[in-house]
């Protein structure tokens, strides 16, 4: 079978896992209490686990092309349902990152066909924004770092999203301001991660 090897390195590492510390998968069996609900692109090149360094039980993640925070998306919408209303999370986290394949195509003058160009429409205000920005300012960008601009005001406009849900507001109101929503970039260059923007006791901070 041409995954076999994949199994194989499942098997390594989960022996490696239980030789290092006998409890690191029992301990989660009873149930699971994540730190933060993390929204992140599809993209192989950004792990959500990896990135931060951490373990299962840690982070519940739903990812989709290009981060989006769509409205008639029942798939996302249930996920931030389920950790805002069940599991309590006290952070939301948007995570973008520079060299995204899917903010690329959102800014690119031709248009996608089907469902990757329906969905990238939402991606598309970002351009947007930063569009009519920088012709307010009369600045013009080198494409790298106008796609960097994009990545970056795609975060927002997605934090943006999640904060104007009403599951969000309600929760903000029962949980005096929880969660606090974190706009992050991802660099695939250098695995550090920028801060966008912050939605914290349910107001947006700008920079940090
Ligand atoms: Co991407």
């Amino acid at each position: 079978m041409a995954l076999d090897d994949l199994l194989e390195q499942n098997r390594k590492w989960a022996a490696e896992r239980v030789a290092a510390d006998p409890e690191y998968f029992t301990r989660h069996v009873g149930g699971q209490d994540p730190r933060l609900l993390w929204i992140g692109c599809s993209d192989s090149r950004v792990p959500a686990e990896h990135i931060l360094n951490c373990g299962p039980g840690e982070l519940f993640i739903h990812r989709n092309v290009a981060n989006v925070v769509a409205y008639n998306d029942v798939n996302i919408a249930t996920v931030i349902q389920y950790s805002v209303e069940k599991l309590l999370v006290d952070d939301i986290v948007v995570c973008g990152h520079y060299g995204c394949g899917g903010v690329a195509a959102a800014c690119a003058d031709v248009g996608l066909d089907g469902y990757i160009g329906d969905w990238l429409m939402i991606t598309s205000w970002a351009k947007t924004w930063v569009d009519e920005r920088l012709k307010k300012e009369g600045k013009t960008l080198p494409h790298a770092e106008y796609l960097r601009e994009v990545v970056e005001e795609n975060v927002r406009l997605q934090v943006k999203h999640v904060s104007h849900l009403t599951m969000v507001r309600k929760s903000w109101e029962k949980r005096q301001g929880l969660p606090r929503i974190h706009g992050w970039v991802y660099d695939i260059s250098t695995g550090l991660i920028k801060q966008v923007m912050e939605v914290i006791d349910g107001r947006p901070q700008g920079e940090p």
